[in-house]
């Protein structure tokens, strides 16, 4: 508690020492004279009315009083209105803020800083603002129509006030609803000495421009008006004028339109002008008096007001239709009658104005039924009233009053005990006074002094006052709450206060004696169907809407309900509606009668702290409990506390609170388990319990929201990997599918041109540009035709050795030519070939042979080519003798000849025979046919020619051959070509040797005695005879001329 050391008294009246009505009263003065006007009772507020400004109200406290818990500072309006504002938002529990008290002790201040406490707090926002404005402004409309100076209060709230504000869950306002109880509405025509009228007329009168006066067919003059109490027209601190402007733009900001304002300011100028009707005696023709107008410009006026006939209202006013089933019966009005119509009619219209008032506030600020609502009820009804002479008005005021002390007695004093004893919790009994008992006598259904009342007006023969009064005294002659003049005789006592038409309750607050004159009256509340048709009759809308009784359609012949049970009705809604919501307490204390600031008289607040029970609110308080609540919603609220009971609690309630009230260290003193509730003595250890959990709250709100951050990151996270994966497995598809399409068409492209290019191929010669070369292909075929055709035609003859051939016609013909030529030629040949005969053939191969052999060597071949090789050319055949020479061998002699044999010692030739056989030759002398030489073929290893003409030849032998010892021989030949050419055949068929035949100009003989070189020379003169030389040149060389 920061201002601890500051207090003045003790705040809280709960820790009072001692605890009596006197140090009580000791300490609220104490605080009243230092300026401290509030105490608390736990955590009801007391407040004493200072009648003087204090600095402790607007922004700075409402902040400061927001941000602290209840008992951190010093007691106020506001920490009450700051709690339950925060309980309505916190724990979603409606609230209704209860402030009693007696009239001018300050309810409907203390109403409008609760008000504006929560204005202040609740939401912001241009909507949410807009709402405020209209809530607040409603103030100022009721209060202009509905507040008059009394003698205790110069701002008496004369109607009973019930707002309810409505919240949404966030605890911004979406609007409310207002319920008006029963306007005093005697104060329209009549008002005690030394109070006012309502504040309205005194405003309209003041506050209007002389332009709208005189619409208003108005004077400024409040004296003029007999309904305005002529000795007071002002009051002290209340400035009229500035006042109707603030009415005037409360009612704009509400949301009347500017014809509806004045509509409301006609409808109450009517009022005051109905007031100033004067009527006169009159007499009817048959002597009954009757009364008339005794001043016709008055009713004319108001005709014009509200355009209405003054006749018609002339007649309304001064006679009375009486209606049976069977006929209609007018009867007139005396004066006093008529007068006595005429006030009820102008009572009737305010008050009806101000239903109209409130009910249009009403469909201003009212919500949509959709919604979800919190609610806050302001109950700010009119005080306790004990004035001189107390009527029906007071009477139902009062009771009021009663039954809102019962609320408080059930609610903090009753309830809670029996709660305690319910819940098994120790206690003893705190004595209070139960008001129920007073209630039940005004109220109860059949034995209640309000049925009474109604049983009067209602039941047929002579009724009056008295009567009524006459039944009371026979009913509650025992009633211990009950006195009168009838009652007190009973019990012989004599009180010279108690009329002879009255009655008394002892009511909570103190003995209040009611006058029963006009009860039955006030209660009928009748008005004269003349009137209220006469009224519906207006072309002023709102007045004719006023009376929709007075439609003739509408017209009903039941009874509307009394005042007395219309009231009672509402009073009961209104309980059930308090009794359905957390309710929190302002008591009202008013410190004197004068309304003077500093005046402390003790004995007035005893008064009221006794009959409000203060005392014993703060024992039961004191040995009770300040705060209790169900096991399950305390474990709700309080479960994060405790490591064990969050995030779950699966055992019993009961057990997990024991155990979140150990683990926070709260001394056992403080609470005490109830059945099925807990109870926490202090308010303090309460407000520990909320900090903590504020704190928790907050640290599992950032657990809460890291986790969601985190989550949030990551679902982000996740959400982008997948999309960028998406992206990139489209953007690679889509690459992939481009990259296709290219290759695609690329593919598509080269085929298109290979296509184009094979069929252009194929077809180019289909085209212009390929016929050249077709042409030139058919000219060229066709020329190749005719040189082919032609040739066939042309060929030479065919023989083998004509060689003729016919050129080619073109240049280009003669390879082929050339090749035609030639095959032609072997054609020819094969031909030849084809003929010859074997013999033919043999002689053929020999002389290809001797071609092979000596062909461009030898001189003398040429010459021997057209020569046939006749091979005996000694006459073989026909010889016998010849034939010997061949001895025993097989087969034929290939050769037989005459040849020269050069003599190795002298170089002289002598002649031999030689035969050439398949395997020898054969040499024999010519003269001596025995001597002869036989040399095997295969000793001859070479044979030597010359490249001349001549026939000299030499046979190299080999050395191991038989005649090989003898030496090579040298000799000559005439056919030496046919010869070594069958030499050659015959070695080559016995030996399969090529005989080298070698052609040369020098060569070496062996022979016995060593070798020698041969020379040979051509003789340069000589050739072709023959003949030739031989010189013996030394030992070893011999030298040929041929
Ligand atoms: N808290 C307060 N501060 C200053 N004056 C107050 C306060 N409460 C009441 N008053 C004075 O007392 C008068 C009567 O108060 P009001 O609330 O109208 O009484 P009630 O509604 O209980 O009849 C007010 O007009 C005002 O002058
Ligand atoms: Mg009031």
């Amino acid at each position: 508690m920061p201002l601890l050391e500051d207090t003045v008294g003790v705040e809280d009246l709960i820790l009072l020492e001692p605890l009596d009505q006197e140090s009580m009263l000791k300490n609220l003065q104490l605080r009243f004279e230092n300026k401290e006007i509030y105490t608390y009772i736990g955590n009801v507020v007391v407040s004493v009315n200072p009648y003087q400004q204090l600095s402790i109200y607007g922004p700075e406290f409402i902040a400061k009083y927001r941000d602290y818990t209840f008992y951190e500072l010093k007691p106020h309006i506001y920490a009450l209105a700051n709690v339950a504002y925060q309980s309505l938002k916190d724990r979603d529990r409606d609230q209704c803020i209860l402030i009693t008290g007696e009239s001018g002790a300050g309810k409907t201040e203390a109403s409008k800083l609760v008000m504006s406490y929560v204005a202040a707090v609740c939401g912001k926002g241009e909507q949410v603002n807009s709402v405020k404005e209209q809530l607040l402004q409603s103030n100022p409309v009721l209060e202009a129509f509905g507040n008059a100076k009394t003698i205790r209060n110069n701002n008496s709230s004369r109607f009973g006030k019930y707002m309810d504000i409505e919240f949404d869950f966030k605890g911004s306002p979406l609007g409310g609803v207002i319920t008006n109880y029963l306007l005093e509405k005697s104060r329209v025509v009549k008002q005690l000495k030394g109070e006012r009228n309502f504040h309205i007329f005194y405003q309209l009168l003041a506050g209007a421009d002389a332009q709208l006066l005189r619409a208003l067919k108005l004077d400024r003059e409040t004296s003029h008006y007999s309904y305005l109490n002529q000795e007071v027209s002002r009051v002290d601190g209340m400035d009229d004028v500035s006042n109707f402007k603030a009415v005037q733009n409360a009612m704009t900001v509400i949301g009347f339109s500017e014809e509806e304002i004045r509509q409301v300011l006609e409808v109450t100028a009517l009022v005051l002008k109905l007031g100033n009707v004067e009527l006169a005696d009159e007499f009817q023709a048959n002597g009954t008096p009757a009364s008339g107008i005794r001043d016709g410009q008055g009713v004319q006026e108001i005709g014009e007001l509200v355009g209405l006939n003054s006749e018609e209202l002339e007649r309304a006013l001064c006679s009375r239709t009486r209606e049976t089933a069977k006929e209609k019966v007018v009867t007139a009005l005396s004066v006093i009658q008529a007068q006595y119509a005429l006030d009820a009619l102008a009572k009737n219209i305010y008050s009806r104005l101000f239903n109209w008032i409130v009910n249009r506030i009403n469909e201003s600020i009212k919500v949509g039924t959709g919604e979800k609502k919190k609610v806050m009820g302001v109950l700010d009804i009119y005080g306790f009233e004990i004035l001189q002479d107390n009527s029906f008005e007071q009477f139902v005021i009062n009771y009021c009053n009663e039954k809102l002390q019962q609320v408080f007695i059930e609610l903090t004093l009753k309830e809670e005990q029996e709660e305690y004893k319910r819940e098994g919790i120790p206690w003893t009994k705190v004595d209070y006074f139960d008001n129920s008992i007073i209630c039940n006598l005004i109220e109860h259904n059949q034995r209640g002094i309000l049925a009474m009342l109604d049983e009067e007006c209602l039941r047929p023969g002579v009724v009056s006052d008295s009567t009524f009064l006459a039944k009371l005294n026979q009913l509650f002659s025992k009633h211990e709450h009950y006195e009168s003049k009838v009652t007190q005789n009973a019990q012989h006592q004599y009180d010279h206060t108690m009329g002879l038409s009255c009655f008394r309750i002892c009511h909570y607050a103190g003995k209040v004696t009611y006058n029963v004159t006009s009860f039955i009256d006030k209660n009928n509340d009748l008005l004269f169907r003349d009137l209220s048709q006469a009224m519906w009759k207006a072309k002023h809308p709102l007045l004719r809407s006023l009376f929709p009784e007075g439609d003739p359609k509408q017209a009903s012949l039941k009874r509307p309900p009394t005042a007395g049970s219309q009231f009672k009705g509402s009073v009961s809604t209104l309980m059930k509606n308090l009794y359905a919501k957390n309710p929190n307490y302002i008591r009202c204390i008013k410190p004197n009668d004068q309304q003077q600031r500093g005046l402390f008289s003790s004995e007035l607040v005893a008064t009221q702290a006794r009959y409000l029970g203060l005392l014993e609110n703060i024992r039961v308080r004191r040995a009770g409990y300040a705060h209790r609540q169900r096991y399950g919603t305390f474990l709700e609220r309080y479960r994060m506390l405790s490591r064990s009971t969050w995030p779950r609690w699966t055992q019993g309630e009961q057990e997990g609170v024991k155990k979140i009230m150990e683990e926070m260290n709260v001394a056992s003193g403080e609470l005490a388990y109830g059945k099925t509730k807990i109870f926490i003595r202090s308010p303090k250890t309460l407000f520990y319990l909320e900090e903590q959990r504020r704190l928790k709250i907050q640290q599992l709100a950032t657990l809460i929201q890291k986790m969601y951050r985190g989550w949030r990151c990551r679902t982000h996270y996740q959400q982008m990997r997948k999309s960028q994966i998406l992206i990139s497995a489209w953007f690679r598809g889509n690459m992939q599918k481009k990259l296709y399409g290219k290759i695609r068409a690329s593919t598509l492209l080269i085929q298109a041109f290979v296509r184009g290019w094979k069929a252009r191929k194929n077809y180019r010669k289909y085209f212009r540009s390929g016929a050249a070369l077709t042409v030139a292909n058919f000219i060229y075929k066709s020329l190749a035709q005719k040189f082919l055709l032609g040739l066939k035609n042309t060929l030479p003859s065919h023989k083998v050795l004509d060689k003729t051939w016919p050129t080619a016609p073109y240049k280009y013909f003669n390879t082929a030519n050339q090749e035609l030529r030639q095959l032609f030629h072997q054609w020819k040949c094969k031909k030849f070939l084809d003929q010859l005969s074997p013999k033919q053939v043999e002689v053929l191969k020999e002389k290809l042979c001797a071609s092979e052999l000596f062909k461009g060597k030898k001189a003398s071949y040429p010459q021997s080519v057209p020569i046939q090789f006749r091979g005996d050319y000694i006459g073989l055949q026909g010889n016998p003798k010849l034939q010997k020479l061949k001895g025993g061998e097989e087969g034929p002699v290939l050769m037989a000849e005459i040849v020269k044999k050069v003599n190795r010692g002298n170089g002289k030739t002598s002649s031999r025979i030689l035969l050439l056989t398949k395997g020898h030759v054969i040499l024999t002398d010519t003269k001596k046919s025995q001597t002869k030489t036989v040399i095997g073929l295969d000793s001859v290893t070479e044979v030597s020619v010359t490249s001349f003409r001549d026939g000299l030849f030499s046979l190299h032998l080999s050395e191991i051959s038989s005649v090989g010892s003898k030496g090579d021989f040298l000799l000559i030949s005439e056919h030496v070509i046919e010869l070594l050419t069958k030499m050659y055949r015959a070695v080559l068929d016995a030996t399969q040797r090529q005989l080298p035949v070698t052609v040369t100009e020098k060569f070496s003989v062996k022979f016995k005695d060593g070798s020698m070189a041969v020379k040979v020379i051509q003789n340069p003169g000589g050739g072709g005879d023959g003949k030739l030389s031989c010189k013996k040149k030394g030992g070893h060389s011999l030298e040929v001329t041929v």
